[in-house]
């Protein structure tokens, strides 16, 4: 019986977890902030430049560069969902909504210049 109830605990457990889990993923810039800084800006930079050591040797343009300010946030969406030549694609470990608010941070970063 005891060994019961430790059980059950550990699943209560697990599912506050998961709540907290599903809830934080639900937040929207500060969130998109942190899984940019997190997953994007070992290539990217932190400001959105390239600018990194791995960013330089990829190719990985400015976001503020023209280039990519032309391109329609469906088109970046697509990018960051299934790659292009060294960028490697997202769609399989993001959701969209995640993918959507990345792109939404690329914008920001790339309007702050
Ligand atoms: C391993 C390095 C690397 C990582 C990590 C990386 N990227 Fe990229 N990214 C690139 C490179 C290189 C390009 C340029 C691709 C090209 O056009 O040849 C690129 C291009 C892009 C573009 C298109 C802009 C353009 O240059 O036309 C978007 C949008 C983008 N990345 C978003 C992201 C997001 C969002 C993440 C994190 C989830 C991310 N990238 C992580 C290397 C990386």
């Amino acid at each position: 019986m005891r060994r019961l109830w430790g059980h059950i605990r550990c699943a209560i457990l697990a599912v506050a977890a998961l709540t907290c889990l599903s809830v934080s993923s639900a937040g929207a810039q500060g969130n998109a902030a942190s899984l940019y800084n997190a997953r994007c800006a070992v290539c990217h930079a932190a400001d959105g430049t390239g600018n990194t050591t791995a960013g330089k040797k990829l190719g990985a343009r400015d976001f503020a560069s023209p280039e990519v300010q032309k391109e329609t946030d469906q088109e970046l969406i697509e990018i960051t969902a299934k790659g292009k030549n060294k960028m490697p694609a997202y769609g399989n470990s993001l959701k969209d909504s995640q993918i959507k608010g990345l792109v939404a941070y690329i914008r920001e970063l790339g309007k702050k210049k």
